[in-house]
């Protein structure tokens, strides 16, 4: 498939990426042998890969625990348990992540999940976000089983309440796989401020019709709801396509969703080029989005803007 849009060569942001799906194959093995500065490594080169696809800001994300192996759940990558500690993990990453900024001419900024499943993570989450606040950490997300929400939900609404509280940003995986009840308990409740997925959110009319008009961000992932089963696999039916029929505010990220190692986000593009009905302009609208959604300060989420109307040509979206 040959990219004949200039956008694909052009500044890209990345809103929705996971940083422990996007880890090298080579830098596993190096983790697993319970290297510290693997955890710096992985968030370096992934600075690297991103940079390389044209990407200018990305906010990537990831659950600190996971990284410093507290799961209780099958060990990852071999390490012993407990090798790390959460907040040892976030200052590896934010150090691997500024000295990729300074290597590779990108901007990058955290957002640190809470994961459905595990409650009693999200009040250390919520305090890593704080202390770490605008020192890469810029917001507190929610991924995970959307089927789960009930019982533990109260321990997820506590760190959000206090992110409100603490003026941290907010993002919640939504509406995925999920009904779009789930969407709008992450509206109201969590009060994000941007929507992971949401592709379900469509399903209900007055609820899409309310975010619409509230301007509501939807982190959109095609090829991930392609991998997840999360949306008919026929692309010509995505919601994304409502979306941008509908003027929404959208933007186009992979989600982490190749294989270990890969973060393609042309993958994305291509398909919703060659099969969702994208355009140019449509493409450099998801990014302005992106831009304007984002969660950087507002002088530094200006001047983003200004690179992107700089290397569009036009300002006029
Ligand atoms: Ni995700």
């Amino acid at each position: 498939m040959e990219n004949t849009f200039s956008v694909f060569n052009k500044p890209k942001v990345e809103l929705h990426i996971h940083l422990d799906a996007c880890i090298r194959p080579e830098t596993i093995l190096y983790f697993a042998s319970g290297d510290r500065e693997a955890v710096k490594r992985i968030a370096y080169e992934f600075l690297e890969t991103k940079a390389n696809q044209g990407v200018v800001y990305v906010e990537v994300r990831y659950n600190p625990h996971l990284f410093a192996n507290c799961n209780v759940h099958p060990i990852q990558w071999n390490q012993k348990k407990g090798d790390l500690t959460p907040e040892e993990v976030v200052e590896l990453v934010n150090e691997g992540l500024k000295e990729g900024e300074r290597d590779f001419n990108i901007k990058a900024k955290s957002i640190l999940c809470c994961l459905r499943h595990m409650p009693e993570w999200s009040p250390e989450v919520v305090e890593l976000c704080k202390k770490y606040h605008n020192d890469t950490v810029v917001a507190i997300d929610l991924a995970g089983d959307e089927g789960l929400k009930s019982e533990t939900f109260p321990g997820h609404l506590k760190a959000y309440e206090e992110a409100v509280r603490c003026g941290i940003h907010r993002t919640v995986h939504a509406g995925e796989a999920g009904p779009p009840s789930v969407v709008r308990e992450a509206v109201d409740m969590l009060k994000a401020e941007r929507i992971g997925h949401g592709y379900h959110t469509v399903q209900d009319p007055a609820l899409y019709d309310r975010l619409l008009k509230m301007d509501m961000h939807f982190e959109m992932c095609p090829w991930s709801s392609y991998i997840t089963g999360a949306c008919d696999p026929d692309f010509t039916k995505h919601p994304l396509i409502q979306l941008k029929n509908d003027g929404a505010n959208y933007s186009i990220s992979n989600d982490g969703s190749l294989p270990m190692g890969g973060v393609a986000l042309d993958t994305d593009y291509k398909v919703a080029k060659s099969q969702m009905g994208f355009s140019e302009e449509d493409f450099m609208r998801a990014n302005i989005n992106a831009a304007r959604s984002c969660f950087l300060p507002k002088d530094e989420k200006q001047k983003l803007l200004e690179l992107l109307y700089e290397a569009y040509g036009r300002r006029d979206f």
